[in-house]
């Protein structure tokens, strides 16, 4: 009985022990984040974004090409930032925007936080992108999440020294909901710690939206309010849907499967963002909802409307390459073009398993996948002038396929 007491008690000092812990690592948590977009030239700008709880807020950043973090007074430039609060969220959570412009391509650039109490963060560093026709290398996945697998790729993806992070939708799981804003605070923890090059700087983050971005309140609500964390963590221009030049190789556009933005309200943009994109010898669309899903029905609400408004842009400006999401599998298409099998068409990578759980491959008998698994992995992406080439990286760090893609034929 004395016993049993005693293992009573020491087991409740345990959970109340453990539920402190929980508790502390809550709070930390809640501390801020600081993570970088684009809204402009990815050349010479970047976006400092910098979430803060409003006890101390961020109020200058102060940057310059050499390290200050002994004498941070001394970065000859400053700029003040514009903030945000997130509606409904408790405590409230504001989140600070510096866009620094005029940078130098492929410039190395330091920073520090100064905060409204005249309090210095500590020092970090980010590059430009440069437009020297060096070889342009990036990540993209999608369906990231929260569970132990997520830290597990980012760790992988951060190893690889990505110039930058393309995630096309469903990030956090946190569907638009005030009260998970601890799955972001989580989200946020695991990028810090893993998304930072060999060299120490941060790597910037372009987000696309995915159905878990946006809550069930529906179009009549502006679409703040309907996905109040993608459209308010991330300083993108305030769109769902955007593109984005990488010289002098890649038009990069990220578009909305219907989650704030129907489909057939981009096509008119995506038109014209092709043909201004027509002598850049890639273009790449990243969206959430597969063309050629590998889980879900080929006959989909969404998918059906992509591939009737969008796919003969596709076909028509000789798109080489789609990152596709949402399945949760790996899949690589044949090349395609009005889904027949043709040299040089266009070859659809997916299917968003950044860290969820894979799901089963379905639709094999479709006939259009040159291989498919049900695993969890990113994409490494290297271009430079005489090829694409995407590989498949596991969660154990390994390299499982790999694909080379041809430059579009440029008319000129
Ligand atoms: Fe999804």
């Amino acid at each position: 009985m004395l016993f049993s007491i005693t293992k009573t008690k020491i087991m409740l000092v345990f959970l109340l022990l453990t539920l402190s812990i929980y508790l502390l690592g809550g709070c930390s948590l809640h501390s801020t984040h600081v993570y970088l977009t684009w809204q402009g030239d990815p050349h010479t700008t970047m976006i400092i974004n910098v979430q803060s709880l409003g006890k101390d807020n961020p109020e200058e950043v102060l940057y310059g090409d050499k390290s200050c973090a002994n004498n941070p007074i001394s970065y000859p430039h400053r700029i003040k930032g514009t903030y945000k609060t997130i509606p409904e969220v408790i405590p409230q959570r504001n989140v600070h925007t510096f866009e620094l412009t005029n940078l130098t391509p492929g410039g190395l650039y330091f920073f520090t936080i100064k905060t409204s109490k005249g309090k210095y963060s500590q020092e970090y560093k980010f590059r430009t992108i440069p437009n020297d026709g060096s070889v342009l290398h990036f990540i993209v996945g999608g369906d990231v999440g929260i569970l132990p697998s997520a830290p597990r790729l980012l760790h992988y993806a951060g190893k690889l020294n990505p110039q930058f992070v393309v995630i096309g939708g469903d990030l956090a799981y946190a569907n638009g909901a005030p009260k998970n804003d601890w799955m972001w605070d989580i989200w946020f923890n695991n990028w810090e710690k893993h998304m930072k090059t060999s060299e120490g700087c941060l790597i910037p983050i372009i987000a696309g939206i995915g159905n878990h971005e946006v809550n069930k309140k529906g179009p009549s609500c502006p679409p703040e309010e309907r996905s109040p964390f993608y459209l308010g963590y991330f300083a993108q221009g305030g769109k769902t849907f955007f593109s984005r030049i990488f010289e002098p190789y890649l038009s990069l556009i990220i578009l909305d499967s219907s989650h704030i933005i129907p489909v057939s309200e981009q096509t008119d943009w995506l038109k014209s963002t092709f043909e201004s994109s027509k002598n850049y010898p890639y273009i790449i669309p990243v969206y959430h909802v597969p063309l050629y899903p590998s889980h879900r029905s080929f006959e989909g609400g969404v998918s059906v409307e992509e591939r009737n408004l969008w796919l003969p842009l596709f076909d028509e400006y000789k798109v080489n390459v789609c990152f596709e999401n949402h399945d949760h599998t790996f899949k690589r298409t044949k090349p395609l073009r009005n889904g027949q099998i043709v040299e040089n068409g266009t070859v659809y990578l997916g299917d968003g398993c950044f860290g969820v759980n894979p799901r089963t491959i379905e639709n094999v008998s479709l006939g259009y996948f040159e291989k498919m698994e049900s695993k969890r992995h990113f994409w490494y992406v290297e271009i430079d002038a005489n090829e694409l080439k995407a590989q498949a990286i596991d969660e154990d760090g390994n390299l499982f396929d790999e694909v080379s893609i041809s430059p579009r034929k440029i008319e000129k």
